[in-house]
């Protein structure tokens, strides 16, 4: 029988080495705030409830936790001051009342941890009542050390603040992240002091307590690459490098399901989203939030697509931006094209250069290809808007309507003056401001008509000459 799991995050610090008005663990990594990936995987292993410690700005965290995990067994505890780990941990007391498996602790600030090497972590720790991860690094800066007896066995953590010039020597860490059995964790917490050098209660204190009493404390030591698996955030330099991580991990995950990529190196990604196969994502390509692209497309240079829905076959030329969009099967866009919320285009649309969409549907086979401003409009299937036609759907204090009916023919430089609609089949001559709905079948035409003036320049040019 598999021991129950819970889980602690640890999120309740200021971090006040980011230098910021925002709690360290809001701060995204591939477009998702740190925390989110601690919670995730730890529901991911099973763990339930998942108990994340809140203090800075904890409104603005469990509102992040309730969009994020909608349903799932994550309930928030209250530090209301940050007197250190073992006193974050403790806080969790309450909400694991009776809970008697294993706990595993998480830091909300090291955001590239999977699943499954907690999974191996368990593993790892046995019949030990403390398991810790560690890391092996080149350069242990200021992680607390793991300090190992003659046979190897761990013996304490020390924190750097507090170490000795020989135990600095050490390159094994402690990553932050435990499994604990819960019999044993709120025990042990109670006896731990603040007697050190930071006056805090040190969660890392458990594990000589595990090693007196008796009860074991076992490691699993990342080193290599796998060592920054679980390296922690707590300053821009590491929030840059973490987010370089996460974009290499997402960009393998991409090319490795068949998406071609010119410079992996120049994509960027959010996280969870997806392309398909054969697809082919060029240089300085953004694609974020609930993006998910098809197969055959192709993303030329430059473009960025926020929670945009992408059909197969669909090519945007580049320095097109799209949010909130839903683009159907062997569309063109761009380039510098802007598809604004609420902008639907099905199969085999055109959106040339420099044209604006929002709110703005548009059948199969319409085409707006140049210069152009779409906005609360449906634009009917083969209908043809030509270069530089406005929607004029603001009168300053509402928004209004545009129709323009299947086949419909806008000639170039129209105004619609919403709200408005143009029939099936009409056509409205170029230049045109179009006021009235125009009846299917019927020409619109409401410019004034031209006179030519015959001699007119030569004339000018005589008057000209004789006031000189
Ligand atoms: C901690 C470990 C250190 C380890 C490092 C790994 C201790 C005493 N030290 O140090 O051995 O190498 O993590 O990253 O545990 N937090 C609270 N409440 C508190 C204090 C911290 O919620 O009272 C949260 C922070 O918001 C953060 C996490 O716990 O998410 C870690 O705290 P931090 O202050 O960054 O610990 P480190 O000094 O990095
Ligand atoms: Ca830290």
């Amino acid at each position: 029988m598999a021991r129950a799991r819970a889980a602690v995050v640890m999120a309740a610090g200021q971090g006040t080495r980011m230098r910021s008005a925002l709690a360290k663990v809001l701060h995204p990594v591939a477009g998702r705030p740190m925390i989110h990936y601690a919670v995730r995987e730890a529901l991911a292993l099973g763990c339930a409830p998942v108990v994340v410690i809140v203090g800075h700005q904890r409104e603005a965290v469990e509102a992040r936790l309730a969009a994020d995990f909608p349903g799932a067994p994550v309930v928030t505890a209250v530090q209301a001051e940050q007197r250190g780990t073992a006193h974050a941990v403790a806080c969790a007391g309450p909400a694991l009342a009776g809970f008697a498996g294993d706990v595993f602790i998480l830091s909300g600030d090291v955001p590239g941890l999977p699943a499954a090497t907690l999974a191996e972590l368990d593993a790892a720790g046995g019949d030990a009542a403390v398991a810790v991860l560690g890391m092996k690094l080149a350069d242990p800066a200021a992680y607390g050390r793991l300090v190992r007896g003659p046979r190897g066995e761990l013996l304490s953590i020390v924190e750097y603040k507090d170490s000795t010039p020989a135990q600095q020597a050490i390159d094994e860490v402690n990553a932050g992240v435990y499994r604990v059995h819960a019999d044993f964790l709120f025990d042990a917490l109670g006896r731990v002091g603040s007697d050190n050098a930071q006056g805090e209660f040190y969660l890392t204190d458990i594990i000589g307590l595990s090693v007196e009493a008796g009860r074991g404390a076992r490691t699993l030591v990342l080193g290599g690459d796998r060592a920054l698996e679980a390296a922690g955030v707590n300053d821009r330099a590491d929030l840059a490098a973490a987010e370089g991580r996460m974009q290499a991990r997402l960009r393998a995950r991409l090319l490795a399901a068949g998406v071609t990529m010119i410079d992996p190196a120049r994509v960027v990604l959010g996280d969870g989203v997806e392309v398909g196969p054969d697809s082919v994502l060029e240089p300085d390509v953004t694609l974020l939030g609930s993006t998910r692209v098809g197969r055959d497309c192709v993303i030329e240079q430059g473009c960025r697509l926020v929670d945009t829905a992408v059909a197969d076959g669909v090519h945007f030329k580049a320095y097109t931006v799209t949010e909130g969009a839903s683009v159907g099967p062997d569309c063109t866009v761009g380039p510098f094209a802007r598809l604004r919320e609420g902008t639907v285009l099905h199969a085999h649309v055109k959106v040339g250069n420099f044209v604006e969409t929002k709110k703005a549907e548009l059948f199969d086979g319409a085409k707006a290809s140049h210069l152009t401003y779409l906005g609360d409009a449906t634009v009917g299937a083969g209908a043809n808007v030509g270069a530089g036609t406005i929607t004029c759907n603001y009168d300053g204090k509402k928004k209004h309507r545009t129709s323009i009916g299947a086949g419909a023919f806008i000639g170039s430089d129209t105004q619609l003056v919403a709200p408005v609609a143009v029939g099936d089949g009409a056509y409205v001559a170029a230049g045109s401001t179009v006021t009235e709905d125009v009846p299917a079948g019927s020409l619109a035409l409401s410019r004034v008509r031209q006179q030519n003036i015959e001699g007119w320049v030569a004339r000018k040019q005589a008057r000209d000459a004789g006031q000189e």
